[in-house]
Parts: C-alpha cells; sequence; structure tokens
C-alpha cells in the first residue's frame, strides 16, 4: 500500500462520516457512529492503526499523526453533534409542554385560627385603637396576687367564689386575670390602660358552659379623675365595636372584693335582639362582663394614693362571647380539637404553594 492510498481512504471515510455526523438524528445515531470510529474489533482507527505495518515504515510517523489527528476531530464533531442535539430536544419538549400560567394551582390546608384566638384578636384590635397595651401574667400565681392583693380578707368566703385548684402551699392556677392588675400596677406607675388576655382554671365540672381552662381578657385604667361614667362609655363604646351599633348595654349592681362599687354588665340578647329568647332565658339581656372602680384598698397595696388617682377594672369570658358570636352550644368544643367543628371558623386557610416561599 502506498501513501496516497493511505491518505484518501481517511479522507473519504472523513467525507462520510462527517455526513453521518450531520446526519444524526439520535444519541442512538450517535452512538452507531462512535461504534463505526472508534470500536475495538472492526473500528476505522483501530483498521487504520494496524494497515500502518504495510506502509513503508519512514512513512508510518506521518500515517500516525495524521490518525491521530483524525481521531481528536472526530471527538470534536462528534461531541458537537450531541450538544446540538440535546439543545433541540429540549426546545422541542418546551414547545410540546407549554406551560399554561392561567391553570389554578393546587390548594392545600394550612390551618386556622382557632375561634377564641379570633376572638381575642378582635376585642385586642379595638383596646388597642383606644392606646392600651396588651400585656400578660403567669397562669401559676400565688394566693397573694389571686386573692390577697385584690382585696380578698383571709379566709373571706369570696375566695369561694370560684372553685381553686391548689398546687401546694401558696401556689395556685390562677382562677381570673385579676391578679395582673396588681402585677401592672407594681410595674408601671399611672396613667395605665392596660388589658390582659390569658387562660384561667377552675376546678369546676365540665358541662355545657363550664370549663377546667377558659379564657378572659381583663382590662384596668388607672388615672386622675377617672370616673364611673369613664367605665360606662368605654364598654359601651367596646360592645358596640364589637356586637354592631344595635347593642344596647345595662349595669346591674354586685359584688366584687377588689372593685367598689362593682356590677355586672349586660348586652341586649344578640339572638333575639333584646325581645326574649331560649339564649336569654327570655329575659332580652345576656350577662357579659364584670366591672367596676378600683378599690381603694387595692391601689394601696401597690403604693398608689387612691387620694390622687382611681380606675376602673373589668372582666371578661372570651368562651362565654365566642358562643354567642358563632352561636356555639358548648363550651367544651373549644377544648376537643375537632376539626370538623374547627373547619367551619377559618378564615383565610387555603393558600397556593406559591405562597409557601413568597
Ligand atoms: N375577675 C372576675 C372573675 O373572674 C371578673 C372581674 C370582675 C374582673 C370585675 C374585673 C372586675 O376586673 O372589675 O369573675
Amino acid at each position: 500500500m502506498d501513501w496516497r492510498e493511505f491518505e484518501s481512504t481517511i479522507a473519504r471515510f472523513r467525507e462520510d462520516i462527517r455526513r453521518a455526523i450531520q446526519d444524526a438524528r439520535s444519541e442512538s445515531d450517535l452512538q452507531d457512529i462512535r461504534v463505526r470510529c472508534f470500536g475495538r474489533q472492526r473500528g476505522f482507527l483501530r483498521e487504520q492503526f494496524k494497515r500502518m505495518a504495510d506502509l513503508p515504515p519512514d512513512l508510518r510517523p506521518r500515517a500516525g499523526q495524521l490518525l491521530n489527528e483524525l481521531k481528536e476531530w472526530l471527538e470534536r464533531e462528534i461531541a458537537d453533534r450531541q450538544r446540538r442535539l440535546q439543545e433541540t430536544h429540549l426546545e422541542e419538549r418546551l414547545k410540546q409542554e407549554r406551560i399554561d400560567w392561567t391553570l389554578p394551582g393546587t390548594p392545600y390546608w394550612r390551618g386556622a385560627v382557632h375561634p377564641i384566638q379570633q376572638v381575642r384578636q378582635a376585642i385586642e384590635d379595638i383596646f388597642l385603637e383606644m392606646g392600651y397595651a396588651v400585656v400578660s401574667g403567669p397562669e401559676i400565681e400565688t394566693d397573694y396576687y389571686n386573692f390577697g392583693a385584690l382585696n380578698f380578707p383571709p379566709d373571706h368566703p369570696a375566695r369561694d367564689m370560684w372553685d381553686t385548684l391548689y398546687i401546694h402551699g401558696e401556689w395556685l392556677l390562677r382562677t381570673h386575670t385579676s391578679p395582673v392588675q396588681i402585677r401592672v400596677m407594681q410595674r408601671y406607675r399611672p396613667p395605665i390602660r392596660v388589658i390582659v388576655p390569658g387562660k384561667v382554671y377552675r376546678h369546676d365540672e365540665p358541662d355545657a358552659t363550664h370549663a377546667p381552662v377558659f379564657h378572659q381578657i381583663e382590662g384596668l385604667v388607672v388615672d386622675r379623675g377617672i370616673r364611673f361614667s369613664d367605665l360606662r362609655g368605654t364598654l359601651a363604646y367596646f360592645l358596640q365595636r364589637l356586637f354592631g351599633p344595635a347593642c344596647k348595654m345595662r349595669f346591674r349592681p354586685s359584688y366584687f372584693p377588689f372593685t367598689e362599687p362593682s356590677a355586672e354588665v349586660d348586652m341586649s340578647c344578640l339572638l333575639c335582639g333584646g325581645r326574649g329568647c331560649g339564649a336569654c332565658k327570655q329575659s332580652g339581656w345576656l350577662e357579659v362582663l364584670g366591672a367596676g372602680m378600683v378599690h381603694p384598698n387595692v391601689l394601696r397595696e401597690v403604693r398608689i394614693d387612691p387620694e390622687v388617682y382611681s380606675g376602673f377594672a373589668f372582666g371578661l369570658g372570651i368562651e362565654r362571647l365566642a358562643m354567642l358570636m358563632f352561636r356555639i352550644p358548648d363550651i367544651r368544643l373549644f377544648l376537643q380539637g375537632d376539626v370538623r367543628f374547627l373547619e367551619q371558623f377559618r378564615v383565610d386557610t387555603w393558600a397556593f404553594r406559591d405562597d409557601v416561599t413568597s
């Protein structure tokens, strides 16, 4: 074999394979081409390297160089083609699988705000607007804060107004949020305007209107010249914001050791508008709050001079208000965590995937 024949075989192969690479439409076409070029048994390169032996020895180095160049060229061309094929493949897929951005997303359950917390937030919002601060205190209290400082005399029957859950010694679970009045007044000087949402505990037999744990919101205002009319105005405004302008209010005299005078506050029945129904026991009124003017002894206990300052306080049960607002017949439903119950009060709880990241 002479040089010319060797060279032209290579040139022909190069031309053939160039076209084959151009015509390749798939990865498997390219694989066939690779076998043709680099195959261990009958690959072109392998055969040509063998044929070098038929060349005169002085031409063999040039032949080797030529074959190595061919090898590199082949590798480059095949890799290029492969890249090109992958790109067009992607473009075609994108064309076929075009995304419809107008399709709705997949909604998923994001949970809901518990109805008690919804009512708590609504009440907080009203008082925040009026310049009150929202504060909290401990659920485990001492006898002093829960009773003594609030002007319950030792061994006074008023301590039995609620069945207290005692822990040991002085420690108990607070029966109301009123002890936080004392903590606030120990910490801050008047003017004071706070509301105190929180859990309270009572050793009651659970039934439709009693639960061993429930929520209250306490209110306390102390300043110079605070009068009973301020209490009335504040509560009337509050009830109308929460229940609508048609809501009426009335005060009945009552007794709490920490207020004097004390009152039980009723609002006109939500369900019958005051005409009388089962919910209000035909009276047209619903009891919703306890309230009064802060007792001078309570002010003295925290070294606030009752000759200079006066205040009012009130306390309400959130469950009771929520039961009225949502017409819930049994307080125990709030504690059971039954999704079928809770789902009925959901607001803004379905969301779409994209919300998670945004
Ligand atoms: N602490 C009372 C209770 O749990 C409610 C209450 C009544 C709070 C009168 C007050 C108040 O601040 O002035 O029944």
